[in-house]
């Protein structure tokens, strides 16, 4: 019997998710808020409208008879989604609004790492107003904090010092901006080493690593100008970092893993879905930066096409809660996703601009396409003022990867740029001489 399965989202991260559950041999639904073409093409049926109207989604779903729905992003997921379709009777593969909270407030989730002695948890202090603000960063030093914002930010919201912040004016004066806009914040811990994502699969109970990769938040080569929602990603065929350990895996693995007994014990419901561990290595150990209650984007196109077991397996098992009975297994395979964003993105995006693929020559390089945020109008393509196209190249090792996302790169012609150096071995050569100075 063929499963529908439904996504919800309309970006290059759910354009991966529903290639791998067609792959899997489901029929495929698409609900978004904006057309994605690669979505459209592979889907029996797409719904256009907000993402977040569930009486909708729930009447699609009816509609459509949908076995179960896999939610893409985290807007949806931090306003109850999952709770909703559950109700109505749709199993979802993300985890209900009390578990998505690990994403959806800051406080929230060092308060429970605190509170259940998480060993990669960092110090941090909450604050609701600007009483003790400017006694914490004495007591601490400027030059040591962060600060986050408690709610969703579109990775725009997070504030360190050095990179954004330049003196105690500017921290205090960050604060206060927060306050008038009736917002909560964090002050934490500022850490220095290198950054890494450990995606899982999680089923209340089990939590499964995938390969790491580490993304790319600045826009412009050799990690300079604004940060983005992330211009690009790599990963390696042993599945690790050159400046990460199979222990260093472990540890943070462990961790995830407690972090999800806790999320039970603390709010009583189970983590189920795709749980995002953003970490950093340091001096001190790998410590948590942040969680996702969904797969990264662009980190969802570097893990899901080298999945080998059967993606639509691997969902039913996380929301029958038998991950343990499946064995998933990753191809032994380098990945390099390359985002191709509109010129003048982040800050000032050109819209609009027709878009040229060669789609032939893409196919004979061997590269693969995720939409992003495009459109489609008389069968041509134009940009939005987000990230474009992601471009992705698998390889036996990194440096040909690398080489067919940059040649499928040069096939998609318009008003675009990318990042040349993202999975290049000057840049991985930069981040291990790094780690290694901290670590001597
Ligand atoms: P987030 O939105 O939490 O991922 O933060 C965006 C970026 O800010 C991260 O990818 C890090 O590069 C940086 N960042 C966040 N928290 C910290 C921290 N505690 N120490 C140093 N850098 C951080
Ligand atoms: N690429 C970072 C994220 O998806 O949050």
């Amino acid at each position: 019997m063929v499963i529908n399965c439904i996504i919800i989202g309309h970006g290059a991260r759910e354009h991966v998710i529903g290639e791998a559950l067609v792959k899997g041999g489901a029929n495929l639904y698409s609900f978004m808020s904006f057309k994605n073409a690669g979505l459209e093409d592979l889907s029996k049926k797409i719904k256009i409208h907000s993402e977040t109207d569930f009486k909708e989604i729930i009447d699609f779903c009816n509609e459509n008879k949908i076995d179960f729905a896999v939610i893409g992003p985290e807007a949806p997921l931090v306003v109850g989604i999952v709770n909703a379709l559950e109700k109505g009777g749709i199993p979802c593969v993300g985890p209900k609004i009390e578990a998505a909270q690990l994403e959806g407030s800051k406080i929230f989730t060092r308060g429970l790492l605190k509170k259940y002695k998480i060993k990669s948890n960092i110090w941090s202090k909450e604050f609701n107003s600007m009483d003790g603000v400017t006694d914490f960063i004495d007591e601490k030093g400027a030059d040591n904090l962060v600060v986050k914002p408690d709610g969703l930010t579109g990775g725009k919201g997070v504030k360190v010092y050095g990179d954004h912040l330049f003196s105690k004016r500017d921290i205090i004066d960050y604060c206060q901006e927060l306050i008038d806009q009736k917002n909560l914040f964090i002050l934490e811990e500022k850490c220095e080493g290198e950054e890494f994502t450990l995606q899982t699969f999680v089923d209340g109970n089990n939590v499964i690593g995938t390969p790491l990769v580490q993304d790319h938040k600045r826009a412009y080569e050799g990690d300079s100008g604004p940060n983005t929602g992330g211009m690009g990603s790599y990963s390696i065929e042993n599945h690790l970092m050159p400046f990460i350990t199979q222990e260093d895996v472990d540890d943070v693995l462990k961790d995830m893993k407690n972090v999800v007994a806790a999320v039970k014990t603390e709010t009583g419901v189970e983590y189920k879905g795709f749980l995002y561990g953003q970490f950093m290595k340091t001096a001190k150990g790998n410590k948590l930066i942040e969680f996702n209650a969904r797969m990264g984007d662009p980190e969802a196109m570097n893990v899901l096409p080298l999945l080998k077991t059967n993606f639509l397996d691997v969902c039913q098992a996380i929301i029958n809660g038998t991950l343990d009975k499946l064995t998933i297994e990753f191809d032994k395979k380098a990945t390099v996703c390359k985002y191709l964003a509109p010129e003048g993105y982040p800050v000032s995006p050109k819209r609009d601009e027709l878009v040229k693929i060669n789609m032939d020559k893409i196919n004979k390089i061997g590269a693969s396409l995720y939409y992003a945020s495009i459109y489609r109008e008389n069968r041509n393509i134009y940009t939005t003022t987000s990230r474009a196209i992601g471009v992705l190249g698998i390889a036996d090792n990194l440096e040909t990867a690398e080489k067919i996302a940059e040649k499928g790169v040069g096939c998609v012609e318009g008003k675009l740029f990318h990042r040349k150096d993202v999975g290049t071995r000057e840049l991985l050569q930069k981040r291990i001489d790094h780690m290694d100075s901290l670590l001597k």
